[in-house]
């Protein structure tokens, strides 16, 4: 299936986990990408694997809470691709914390990357995306549907992804322009040993209460895929979705 033969895409966060697996696939099905990270080696390994040297990848450091730099990194992949079609917004961050443990700092570090830096890059991408008839899936989360306990910074700011795909897709709606989101549970990748650790006197029970007994973590594979559906063809007739990506019934 070559459903990205002549797209060009963005994917933000591409150099780690959901990020990484989605520009891989996307890239496998035909497209161009600009692989987008605030970690510039991780962005440049990334387009190297998938063929920056043949003019099938580019790589750009950049930060997604900075305005400017997002309309650079629109700009950068227009000028070396000629457009673009789709925009995956993927970077995130999170960490558990006793809610009153959190400070100024913390809350707005979580809601700058996961929502101000959504909102950011939607901006910088629409006038193109309006050209194309393109599209956008962000990144949400189940803990921004239902709520997650010492992760609240986190489940605001996904829980404002959700809203922001909603409002976005009624905006443009008839414009040609998809924006869609997906919801995922627990996935395998560098984000959970990194910031998802209980606090010392969490109680197990309340962290426990975010998912069924049978649930299980997926691999970033099995998330990608509902991404790129959402950016592609076959999601022609779906706007303002949010896709919960989880083995858990309990939504
Ligand atoms: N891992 C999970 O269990 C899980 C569950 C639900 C939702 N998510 C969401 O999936 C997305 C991807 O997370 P992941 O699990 O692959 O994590 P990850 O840590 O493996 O990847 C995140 C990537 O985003 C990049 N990034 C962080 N801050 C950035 C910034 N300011 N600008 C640009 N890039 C930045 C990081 O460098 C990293 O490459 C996030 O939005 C996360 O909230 C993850």
């Amino acid at each position: 299936m070559d459903r990205f033969t002549d797209k060009v895409v963005l994917v933000t966060g591409a150099g780690s986990g959901l990020g990484l697996a989605t520009a891989r696939i996307l890239s496998r099905e035909g497209a161009r990408i600009a692989c987008v990270d605030v970690n510039g080696e991780s962005a440049e390994r990334v387009a190297a694997e998938l063929g920056a040297t043949e003019g099938r990848a580019i790589a750009l450091t950049t930060d997604v809470t900075d305005r400017t730099a997002c309309r650079e990194a629109v700009a950068s992949t227009v000028t070396e691709f000629g457009k673009l079609d789709v925009l995956c917004n993927i970077a995130g961050i999170g960490r558990f914390q006793h809610t009153l443990d959190v400070d100024a700092d913390d809350w707005q570090q979580i809601i700058d990357v996961n929502l101000t830096g959504t909102f950011l890059m939607c901006q910088a991408a629409l006038p193109q995306l309006l050209e194309t008839r393109g599209a956008i899936v962000n990144t949400a989360s189940i803990a921004g549907l239902r709520g997650q306990a010492y992760a609240a910074a986190y489940c605001a700011s996904k829980g404002g992804v959700v809203l922001l795909t909603k409002a976005l897709a009624i905006e443009y709606s008839t414009r040609g322009v998809r924006v869609n989101a997906v919801a995922p549970g627990g996935i395998n990748t560098p984000l959970i040993p990194a910031g998802f650790i209980p606090p010392e006197d969490a109680d197990p029970q309340l962290i426990l209460r975010a998912s069924a007994p049978t649930h299980s973590m997926a691999e970033p594979e099995q998330v990608a895929h509902t991404v790129v559906f959402l950016a592609s063809c076959d999601a022609s007739y779906v706007n303002g979705a949010v896709l919960v990506v989880d083995d858990c019934v309990l939504h």
